[in-house]
């Protein structure tokens, strides 16, 4: 088959289970009646300070600023890192395209890491061995790289934070997938994804784990930096009865309606979380001994399972399956390209290989949403494994 064969193999079909859909049970309309009834839908109210620190707590990060997506999120980092024109900053290639857009907003250059093979997150091992190679030849080193959490994984920033550090890189978690994973063992043990780094970021958009129908959230240790994001992310006003700006800020706050549907979302975190894994697992447990790899619990991290991932033998027997499980009325999905394959990143520089397109050509992402009933899971199973 051709490139284009595989674009045109999806049909419109009306999908009776979707892939991820968010679970609003808790506190969201109470809010949401609070927010009305104070008439604080907008930029004020007690939601936006509630949501940062119930989120902030949940995770074990010092600080936290609600921002309107994750997108905004990884700009008004990079921005605040002072990322800019001539920088190069280093990016997962296996990841959705807003993961890289921003670089390109602020004036820098994308480089592009190919994955590891199981998790399809960045291979640290090629990051190392870069950094060792352009100090040998005294090349300059990347401003910032922003490891992308895929899926409900955990890419290993424990093993990047260390020497990024000591080399003045900033590292940006692009967490937005896997809010609730974290580490297992060694020093980062017991430490949730998006706090390691300079900065994380988490997105609530529509399918997330936790849904604000859109919003993001920006953390980190370094207060003054957060304060910096925190200032920009409202277009830079200064403090005072003037319209006095120091910066060319953004809009980019979170409004207090979304909020008040996060903290209730938040409150929910440990709910959704072990019914993410509990899908996974039971996911796990039909697949075993069959054509179907995954999904795959690698050593020293918990993940999430946000999505359950899943492997197939080639890109045509994924597209096969795809189809099978979409006249079903499942919605599963192909995993992105790679983004070496996208427009805007086709001559970025690629350190590595080719291993995110095979993790890419061979990966279903399957329902995964709270709440999915077991009968349908087990037809899922049957269905896939007829195909493969
Ligand atoms: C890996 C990744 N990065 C960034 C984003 C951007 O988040 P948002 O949609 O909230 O802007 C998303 C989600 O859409 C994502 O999946």
């Amino acid at each position: 088959m051709t490139d284009d064969d595989h674009r045109v193999l999806m049909v419109a079909y009306s999908f009776r289970v979707p892939l991820s859909a968010p679970s609003f049970l808790g506190n969201e309309r109470q809010y949401v009646d609070e927010c009305f009834s104070a008439n604080q839908l907008s930029s004020f109210g007690r939601f936006l300070g509630d949501f940062e620190a119930a989120l902030a707590a949940a995770i074990g990060a010092p600080y936290a600023v609600a921002v309107q997506s994750g997108t905004a999120g990884l700009h008004l980092a990079l921005i605040a890192l002072g990322v800019g024109y001539g920088d190069e900053v280093w990016v997962s290639d296996l990841t959705f395209i807003a993961s890289a857009n921003p670089v390109v907003h602020c004036g820098a250059r994308v480089v592009l890491i190919d994955s590891e093979p199981e998790t399809g997150n960045l291979d640290v091992s090629l990051v190392l061995s870069e950094l060792d190679r352009r100090i040998a030849t005294g090349e300059a080193l990347p401003k910032a790289i922003i490891p992308v959490h895929l899926a409900g994984h955990v890419a290993r920033v424990d093993l990047l934070v260390e020497r990024a550090n000591e080399l003045g890189i900033a590292v940006i978690e692009d967490a937005t997938e896997s809010l609730g994973g974290g580490w297992t063992s060694g020093p980062a043990a017991g430490k949730s994804v998006g706090t390691l780094g300079t900065v994380g970021v988490f997105s609530f958009n529509g399918n997330k784990l936790l849904s604000t129908g859109g919003g993001g959230m920006v953390v980190a240790s370094d207060a003054a930096l957060l304060s910096r994001i925190r200032h920009l992310s409202t277009q830079a006003k200064l403090p005072g009865l003037e319209y006095r700006h120091d910066a060319a800020g953004f809009n980019y706050r979170l409004t207090n309606l979304a909020a008040a549907i996060g903290l209730a979302q938040v409150e929910r975190l440990d709910e959704i979380v072990a019914a993410k894994r509990a899908i996974a697992r039971r996911y796990a447990e039909g697949f075993e001994g069959t054509g179907v790899a995954g999904p795959f619990w690698p050593n020293d991290v918990d993940p999430v399972h946000w999505l359950t991932t899943v492997r197939v033998r080639d890109r045509d027997t994924r597209d096969g399956a795809l189809n099978v499980l979409h006249a079903a009325g499942y919605e599963a999905r192909a995993l992105w390209p790679p983004l070496r394959e996208h427009a805007p990143y086709r001559d970025a520089a690629v350190i590595g290989g080719a291993v995110a397109a095979d993790v890419s050509y061979r990966s279903i992402n399957l329902p995964s949403s709270v709440g999915l009933e077991p009968d349908d899971q087990d037809a899922i199973v049957a269905l896939l494994t007829s195909t493969v």
